[in-house]
C-alpha cells in the first residue's frame, strides 16, 4: 500500500518512523515532511493545505492511503475534498470531514456539543462585538481566574487566562476587536477548572474506537511550568495520576459519549480524537478537543504502540476497527523537546546539528529539521524529541536526557525538568 502522510513536524516523523514498520506498507510518501522523514520515505515539497497539488501528487504516486497530521488541512476540508472528487474519492484520509474538525476549529461548536452530549466540561457563555456588553456582565458573575477563548484557530495561543476582572475586561474587549483576527469573532468565556491535565487520545472509525495510552504534556518554555506557552517541551505516557478508576471514568463519561454525539450529529469521524482533559479531584473534565493527534504527545503514545499502526488505519478505513486489537508496550515513554534559544518568540534558523550519531538507547524525532548541503540544520522552533522507553519514568528520562545532551546546535534549549513532577505518584500506582 502507497501511503501519504501531510505534515513536517515531531508528530509525523514519529508516525513516518511507525509506519515504515509496517509489513503493509510499499512506499511512504511525506509532504513536505522534515530530515527526519526523510529516513523513513520520500519527502514531497508540497504544502498540507494545497489540495490541487496534493490531488496530483496522489494520483501520480498512487497513493491508496492519506493520513492526515496537523489540524490545518482537516478544518479547510481536506476530507471533503477528497469525497467530492471522482479521482480521490474512493482514497481513505484518516482524519475527520470538515465538521467533525470544528470539534477543534471552533471552540463555541465543541462547547455546543459537550453540553448538547452531557459531556462534563466547564461552564460556558459565547459573545460576539454586538453582545460585549452582556460579556463584560458575565465576567461580574464569575471567579478569578477568568478563562477567555478565541473561538477559532489561533496557532495555540487564543486562549488567555488572566487572573483579575480589570485585565479580563480588558482582554475580552482586545480579543472582540480583532486582536486574534477572524478567531476572535466569538470569545468562549469558561469557568476556571482547578485540577491536574493530561490528555488522552482516542483513534476511532466513527463506529467503534480504541482508546490509546494517556501523555502529560509540557506546555510553558520555562522548568516549573514558567514563562510563555509553547507547542509542548516534553511528554509522558502513560500517566500515572490516571489509574485505571479515573479511566474507566473518561471512558463512560466522555468518550462513549463524545463517539455516540458525532454519530447523532451525523458526522462520520474516522481518524483521532485528542482530549484535553481536567482532573479535577479524580472527576475527568473535557477542556479541549482536537481533531488530530498532539505533538510532542505522538512522539511517546505512538511508540508505545506495539500493533502494525497500518493495519489499525486500514481497520479504520473499512469500518472495521472493532475487530483490531491494539497491543501496548507496558513501559513509559518520555520525549524531551530540544527547541532553538529564543522560542517561542523570535529565534533562527539554520544552525548545524551534530551529535545525532552519538544518540542511543532513544530515537531522535526531528520537529524543525532539513537537510543542507549534507548537514542536518534546523529549521523551525522545535527542533528534535528525544523518545526513550523505561521500566520506570526516571529510567526512560534518563535515556532521553542522554540523548539531548549528546546533540547539539548553537543556542539549542531544553527543559530539565520533565516527568520529575510526576515522580510523586510513583509510589501509588
Ligand atoms: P485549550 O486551547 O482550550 O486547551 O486551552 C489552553 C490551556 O488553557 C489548557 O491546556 C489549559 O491549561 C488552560 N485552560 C483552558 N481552559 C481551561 C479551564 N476551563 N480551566 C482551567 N484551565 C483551562
Ligand atoms: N501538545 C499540544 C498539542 O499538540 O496541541
Amino acid at each position: 500500500m502507497n501511503v501519504l502522510l501531510l505534515g513536517s513536524g515531531g508528530r509525523e516523523h514519529a508516525f513516518a518512523w511507525k509506519l515504515s514498520q509496517s509489513k503493509r506498507l510499499t512506499k511512504l510518501y511525506i509532504a513536505p515532511g522534515n530530515a527526519g522523514t526523510a529516513t523513513c520515505g520520500h519527502n514531497v515539497s508540497i504544502s498540507t493545505t494545497d489540495f490541487p497539488a496534493i490531488k496530483i501528487i496522489v494520483l501520480e504516486k498512487g497513493i491508496n492511503m492519506v493520513i492526515v497530521g496537523p489540524e490545518d488541512p482537516l478544518v479547510k476540508g481536506i476530507v471533503d475534498f477528497f469525497l467530492a472528487d471522482e479521482q480521490l474519492k474512493k482514497i481513505p484520509v484518516i482524519g475527520p470531514p470538515a465538521k467533525g474538525a470544528q470539534l477543534e476549529g471552533s471552540k463555541d461548536f465543541s462547547k455546543q456539543f459537550m453540553f448538547r452530549h452531557k459531556i462534563p466540561t466547564a461552564a460556558y457563555e459565547t459573545f460576539t462585538k454586538e453582545t460585549l456588553d452582556k460579556g463584560l456582565a458575565f465576567l461580574e458573575t464569575l471567579q478569578p481566574p477568568y478563562v477567555l477563548k478565541a473561538d477559532g484557530l489561533a496557532a495555540g495561543k487564543g486562549v488567555v487566562i488572566p487572573d483579575n476582572l480589570p485585565d479580563a475586561r480588558r482582554e475580552l474587549k482586545e480579543m472582540l476587536s480583532g486582536k486574534f483576527g477572524l478567531a476572535g469573532d466569538k470569545v468562549v468565556i469558561e469557568e476556571f477548572l482547578k485540577g491536574i491535565e493530561l490528555s488522552v487520545f482516542v483513534l476511532t472509525d466513527g463506529i467503534s474506537y480504541k482508546i490509546l495510552p494517556a501523555a502529560k504534556d509540557y506546555k510553558r518554555i520555562g522548568e516549573g511550568d514558567t514563562g510563555l506557552n509553547t507547542g509542548g517541551m516534553g511528554a509522558v505516557s502513560p500517566v500515572p495520576f490516571a489509574g485505571e478508576d479515573f479511566l474507566q471514568k473518561v471512558e463512560d463519561r466522555i468518550v462513549k459519549p463524545t463517539i455516540a454525539g458525532l454519530k447523532k450529529d451525523g458526522i462520520p469521524y474516522a481518524g483521532f480524537i485528542f482530549i484535553g482533559l481536567m482532573n479535577r479531584n479524580g472527576d475527568p473534565f473535557v477542556i479541549e478537543y482536537n481533531c488530530r493527534m498532539g505533538d510532542p504527545e505522538t512522539e511517546v503514545v505512538i511508540p508505545g504502540i506495539k500493533s502494525d499502526l497500518l493495519d489499525l488505519f486500514i481497520a479504520v478505513a473499512e469500518k472495521k476497527l472493532d475487530e483490531s486489537e491494539v497491543v501496548i508496550d507496558p513501559r513509559t515513554t518520555t520525549t524531551v523537546m530540544m527547541v532553538a534559544g529564543g522560542y517561542p518568540g523570535a529565534y533562527e534558523k539554520g544552525k548545524e546539528i551534530t551529535g545525532l550519531d552519538q544518540v542511543k538507547d532513544a530515537i531522535a524525532f526531528h520537529a524543525g529539521t532539513k537537510e543542507e548541503d549534507g548537514k542536518i540544520v534546523s529549521a523551525g522552533g522545535r527542533v528534535l524529541a528525544f523518545t526513550a522507553f523505561g521500566n520506570s519514568i526516571e529510567e526512560a528520562l534518563n535515556k532521553s536526557y542522554a540523548a539531548a545532551n549528546a546533540v547539539k546546535f548553537e543556542s539549542c534549549y531544553f527543559r530539565k525538568d520533565i516527568g520529575l513532577d510526576l515522580l510523586k505518584w510513583k509510589a501509588s500506582v
